[in-house]
């Protein structure tokens, strides 16, 4: 009978540092059948472990569009396990197991002009939903990627941006609390693009990911805009152990993060007792 705890080794093929604390490992199966078989869907996690240190649940940042490899962007925290990752080099070894989660809706959304709204490290696990889309790219209307960071060095993934910027009929608006010498974009929170670009609620989703309080006013402003509740998603965190459904840990109301999450339609959040509290 199959062990769901059992993790299985993989080897990292290469490390980009993103930011000074931020780093994205790109992995392939120790053993090659597990690459065929572990089918994942954009916005899903993993139970990624160091032998010795822990395990802790990390998004899948790549995009299942992009097969034979997987990709981790992992915040080095000081925590154990992202601290034991995050000293890890190509050729070493760590563990996963998975996927696990829930994932952002794709083919429901197809046809309609799609809202990324996101800060900081927020923007791995939606990565995997924008690259996905820009390999699909005709299948969607007009994309806009609303991005802040606390300075420009903490902008992940920064080729990709430029790369997603020459897509046609795809926009990406930056902005940075602290700017340094040479930045041309907008100073200030993710909000602050609204008065930039025009926010235009028709036929349009938002996909919201970031610290809990950009998820807040990120929010407040799309509804604001007039985005219906329908039409807003968002992912939450937890603190996690099993990442099953079976040891308790993730719960908000009688809800699971790790088996009904971590992506929530906002109008569902709205149903959970002292919903305001669980950004
Ligand atoms: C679905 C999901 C997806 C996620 N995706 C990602 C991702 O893609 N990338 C990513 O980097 N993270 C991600 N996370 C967050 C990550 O899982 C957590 O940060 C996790 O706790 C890291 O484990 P750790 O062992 O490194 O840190 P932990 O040891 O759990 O520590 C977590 C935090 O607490 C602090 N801390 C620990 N011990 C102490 C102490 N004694 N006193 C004070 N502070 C302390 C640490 O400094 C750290 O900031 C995700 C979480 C979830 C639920
Ligand atoms: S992590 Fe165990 S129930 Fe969610």
């Amino acid at each position: 009978m199959k062990n769901e705890y059992i993790p299985y080794p993989v080897e990292i093929t290469d490390v980009k540092r993103e930011s000074f604390d931020v780093q994205t490992f790109k992995i392939k199966f120790k053993e090659p059948r597990m690459q065929n078989s572990f089918k994942y869907k954009q916005g899903q996690f993993a139970e990624l472990s160091v032998l010795g240190a822990g395990e802790a649940p990390i998004s899948i940042t790549s995009s299942p569009s992009r097969k034979g490899f997987l990709e981790f962007t992992i915040r080095d925290t000081g925590g154990v396990v992202t601290r034991a990752v995050s000293n890890l080099k190509k050729g070493d070894i760590f563990h996963i197991r998975g996927p696990y989660g829930n994932s952002f809706p794709y083919e429901e959304v197809k046809g309609k002009n799609l809202y990324f709204i996101t800060g900081g490290i927020g923007l791995a696990p939606l990565r995997s939903l924008i690259n996905l889309v820009m390999d699909n790219r005709d299948d969607f209307g007009h994309v806009k990627i609303l991005y802040g960071a606390k300075t420009p060095d903490e902008l992940c993934f920064k080729e990709e941006l430029e790369l997603w910027k020459k897509i046609p009929d795809t926009e990406v608006w930056l902005t940075v609390d602290k700017p340094c010498n040479g930045w041309g974009c907008t100073v200030g929170v993710v909000t602050e693009l609204w008065k930039e670009t025009h926010i235009n609620p028709a036929n349009a989703v938002a996909f919201v990911c970031g610290p809990p309080i950009m998820i807040k006013f990120a929010m407040d402003k799309l509804l604001e805009s007039g985005f219906k509740e329908d039409d807003l998603y968002t992912t939450l965190e937890r603190y996690m152990k099993c990442g099953l459904g079976k040891c308790g840990h993730c719960n908000i109301g009688e809800k699971f993060i790790c088996v009904d999450g971590p992506v929530f339609p906002y109008k569902e959040l709205k149903k959970y007792p002292h919903y305001e509290n669980v950004f």
